[in-house]
């Protein structure tokens, strides 16, 4: 079943299309890649899909119900499912490495405010409750997280915060997760934990829409890919199928990156 379907979605910034007239579908439960140069709009696709920027043109439809995402705001977004970690890391640096998790379950504990104020047994029991999960979330990463769950974040290893952004977008009970370059800066031990990290995630359940440049990770995850160039969508497929098109192919070559003669 289509869990998210994008039609001729457009997106202006002034002069430049960055996305341009773009028709996609993720299926339920896919690890999908979504690949271009750089400046292709891919990380402009995540930020009109999590409502972040104005959509020029176009619907991104939702699951089941078919919610529109255009006509709404980012809280809402999240709430019906869709969670995203950043190009560029956003954690919260002062906190602990559960405090960051704890800031994502924010949106989908009862007691709100008022409780967090007030100090209600209710609200504590909830606390305790969401602790233990967020707990749970971070042992998806084995004990890379686990083990530092109280020391502030800026003390993490670089892997380890990419991680830790990953956990936290987790915990706001996504359905759809985008992964903006997760593997950025990861070594090739790293990268390959991350693969198996992320296909532990879809066997949850989670549906995965990946922006990667490292072209091993592609070819070892993504059962489909989309590989855009100037906001257009170049080429769809299996990742062979996609590596060997000769749109893609022109589109890294008239740039500096390169699609790995090894991937
Ligand atoms: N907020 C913005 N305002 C103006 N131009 C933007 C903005 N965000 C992205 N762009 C432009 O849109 C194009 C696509 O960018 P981006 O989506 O970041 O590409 P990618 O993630 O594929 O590298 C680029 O030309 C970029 O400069
Ligand atoms: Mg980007």
């Amino acid at each position: 079943m289509a869990l998210l379907e994008v039609q001729k979605l457009t997106k202006d910034f002034g002069g430049l299309r960055a996305i341009n007239a773009l028709d996609f579908t993720l299926k339920e439960g896919e690890i999908v890649g979504l690949i271009g140069p750089n400046g292709s709009g891919k990380t402009t696709l995540f930020n009109l899909i999590t409502g972040l920027l104005p959509v020029t043109e176009g619907h991104i439809f939702f699951k089941e119900n078919r919610y529109d995402l255009v006509h709404l705001k980012p809280h809402q977004i999240t709430a019906l499912g869709i969670a995203r970690t950043f190009q560029n890391q956003r954690l919260f640096n002062k906190m602990t490495v559960l405090e960051n998790v704890l800031v994502g379950f924010h949106c989908r504990t009862r007691s709100g405010i008022w409780g967090s104020i007030l100090r209600t047994p209710a609200t504590r029991r909830e606390q305790k409750e969401v602790k233990e999960k967020a707990a749970r979330l971070l042992e998806i990463f084995g004990t890379r997280l686990i083990d530092k769950r109280n020391d502030p974040a800026w003390t993490l290893s670089y892997a380890n915060r990419r991680r830790l952004e990953i956990a936290r977008a987790l915990a706001t009970y996504p359905t759809l997760l985008l992964l903006d370059e997760p593997a950025a800066g990861m070594n090739p031990q790293e990268s390959r934990e991350l693969m198996s990290d992320i296909k532990k995630i879809r066997d949850h359940g989670i549906t995965i829409l990946l922006i990667e440049h490292d072209m091993t990770i592609v070819k070892g995850i993504c059962e489909h890919v989309i590989a855009l160039d100037h906001g257009v969508k170049i080429a769809e497929g299996v990742f062979e199928e996609v590596r060997r098109n000769e749109k893609v192919i022109e589109a890294y070559l008239g740039r500096r990156a390169g699609l790995g003669k090894d991937a």
